[in-house]
C-alpha cells in the first residue's frame, strides 16, 4: 500500500483542483453547460492529454480520452463518472470515479503495459441532472439512448438544452454518432463514493456494487386559488401550498411505513408568486422514489400518486402530476463482479457487497454493457454536502483494488464477459 500512496496523494491534489472550480464564490456547484463545468471539463482533457490519451470533447460535452491497445479491432473497456455537481456539493462525488481512471491508467502507461482491450476514460458532463431534472444527459449519449425530446427542455432561466449544447460549442446533429455501439463494449468501470454509512459503520474502505436502485422522478403541480391573505376566511381558501404540506408528510409517512426498502423524498418547493400576504395559488413540488425492486417501485409510484390526488381532491385542489424521469433497477455484471470481488479479496479485504440507492451513470451504460463498481468508503456516508470526504488511506486502498481489477480483465479478456 506503501507504493500507492503517492498515487493516492495526487488523486487528492487533482480531486481538491477541480473542487476550485465553482460557478458560486462560494462551495462547490458546477451544473452542467455552465462556464465552471467547462472549465472543469478542460482541466481533465489536459490531464488527460498529459497522460498521453487521444482526447476529445464530444456533441454533448463529454471529455472523452482513449488509450488504444496493438490489437486492431479490440473491444473498449470504459471507466467513467461525472464532473457535474449538485448545489454546494462536496468534492468526491464523480470526480473521484475520473480521476482515479486516470491514475490507473497513467500507471499502466508509465510502466511501459500493453493492455488487449482499449480503454476510454470518461468524464461525464451531465449526472445529477439538476440544471434539465434529468440525469444522465452524458452518459446516455455514450449508450446510444439520448431522448431528442430533452433538446427542447428549458432551465430555471428559460434557456434550452438545444441553446446550452451549442453554447458550449457541442452539436445537437451529432449526439447519435458519438454513441459506442453495442458490439465494441467490452464492459464499464465506474468508482465512486458509497455515499451511504455501510462501509463507515463496518470499517471498511471498499464494496463492490451488487446493483442500484430504479428511481421515478415526478414533477407535481398543486393548482388553488391566490387571494389576500387577511379577507379570505379560512374555510373558504384553496391554498396550494398547504396541500403540497400534506403531500411532503404523507410521502414521507408512506415510504417511512412500507418497510421494503423504499425511500421517497420532496427535495424541491416552488410557490408561484410567493408573498407573506398572498395564499399560495400554485405550487411544484418534486418527488424522488427509489427501490431495488422493481414491483415495490411502480406500487410505491402509484400509491404516491393516488396519495397525492386524494389531497387534492379534499382539499379542492387540481393536481397535475407528471413523471419526468425513470429508471428501472439494474444487476451490476456478474461475471465482472467475480473479478472484482477476487480483486478486492487479494488486496486483502474483505468482500462486501452494496446496493446503490443512488443513481450512477453505469445506470444507462447497463443497457448496452456489462457494468461493474467500486464503492469507496466516505466519512459518515455523508454525500451532496460539503462535508462529503475519503480517507487518503482509502483511495490507496482503492487503487490496489483497481489495478488488480484491470489486470483480472487483461486476463480474461478474450472470453466476452
Ligand atoms: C445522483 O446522485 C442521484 O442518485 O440522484
Ligand atoms: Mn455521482
Ligand atoms: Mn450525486
Amino acid at each position: 500500500m506503501t507504493g500507492t500512496m503517492p498515487r493516492a496523494e495526487k488523486i487528492l491534489s487533482r480531486i481538491n483542483e477541480l473542487a476550485s472550480v465553482s460557478e458560486a464564490a462560494k462551495g462547490i456547484t458546477r451544473r452542467y453547460g455552465t462556464a465552471a463545468a467547462v472549465e472543469a471539463g478542460e482541466k481533465v482533457r489536459g490531464w488527460m492529454r498529459a497522460a498521453g490519451l487521444r482526447v476529445r470533447v464530444d456533441a454533448i460535452g463529454n471529455i472523452r480520452g482513449i488509450w488504444k491497445s496493438e490489437n486492431a479491432g479490440a473491444d473498449r473497456l470504459v471507466i467513467a463518472s461525472h464532473i457535474d455537481t449538485v448545489i454546494d456539493a462536496g468534492r468526491w462525488d464523480g470526480p473521484l470515479g475520473v480521476v482515479m481512471g486516470l491514475d490507473l491508467l497513467e500507471n499502466i502507461i508509465s510502466s511501459g503495459r500493453k493492455l488487449p482491450f482499449d480503454v476510454e476514460l470518461i468524464a461525464f458532463c451531465d449526472e445529477e441532472g439538476v440544471r434539465f431534472h434529468t440525469t444522465y444527459l452524458g452518459s446516455k449519449v455514450v449508450a446510444g439512448s439520448f431522448e431528442r425530446d430533452m433538446l427542447d427542455r428549458k432551465d430555471g432561466e428559460g434557456v434550452s438544452l438545444r441553446e446550452v449544447i451549442g453554447m458550449i460549442g457541442g452539436n445537437v446533429e451529432a449526439l447519435e454518432g458519438d454513441a459506442i455501439p453495442p458490439d465494441q463494449w467490452l464492459g464499464y468501470f465506474e468508482i465512486h463514493i458509497e455515499q451511504g454509512p455501510v462501509l463507515y459503520e463496518k470499517k471498511a474502505p471498499v464494496a463492490l456494487v451488487k446493483g442500484i436502485a430504479g428511481q421515478v422522478r415526478a414533477e407535481v403541480v398543486f393548482k388553488g386559488m391566490a387571494g389576500h391573505a387577511g379577507t379570505v376566511p379560512m374555510d373558504m381558501r384553496k391554498d396550494a401550498l398547504c396541500g403540497a404540506a400534506a403531500f411532503i408528510l404523507a410521502v414521507e409517512e408512506l415510504a417511512a411505513r412500507a418497510g421494503s426498502g423504499l425511500v421517497a423524498t420532496v427535495g424541491k418547493l416552488q410557490i408561484a408568486n410567493a408573498a407573506s400576504n398572498v395564499i399560495p395559488g400554485e405550487v411544484v413540488c418534486s418527488v424522488d422514489i427509489r427501490s431495488a425492486d422493481e414491483v415495490v417501485l411502480s406500487q410505491g409510484h402509484l400509491q404516491l400518486k393516488e396519495l397525492c390526488e386524494a389531497i387534492g381532491a379534499q382539499r379542492a385542489l387540481e393536481v397535475i402530476w407528471t413523471v419526468v424521469q425513470s429508471s428501472s433497477p439494474v444487476v451490476c455484471d456478474g461475471r465482472m463482479n467475480e473479478l472484482l470481488g477476487k480483486s478486492i479479496r487479494r488486496a486483502g479485504y474483505e468482500v462486501l457487497e452494496l446496493v446503490s440507492g443512488a443513481g450512477h451513470d453505469a445506470v444507462p451504460i447497463s443497457a448496452v454493457s456489462p457494468v461493474c463498481m467500486l464503492f469507496v468508503r466516505c466519512y459518515k456516508g455523508i454525500s451532496h454536502h460539503p462535508q462529503e470526504h475519503v480517507e487518503t488511506e482509502d483511495l490507496a486502498a482503492a487503487i490496489v483494488v483497481a489495478d488488480e481489477f484491470i489486470h483480472q480483465l487483461s486476463e480474461i479478456w478474450k472470453y466476452p464477459l
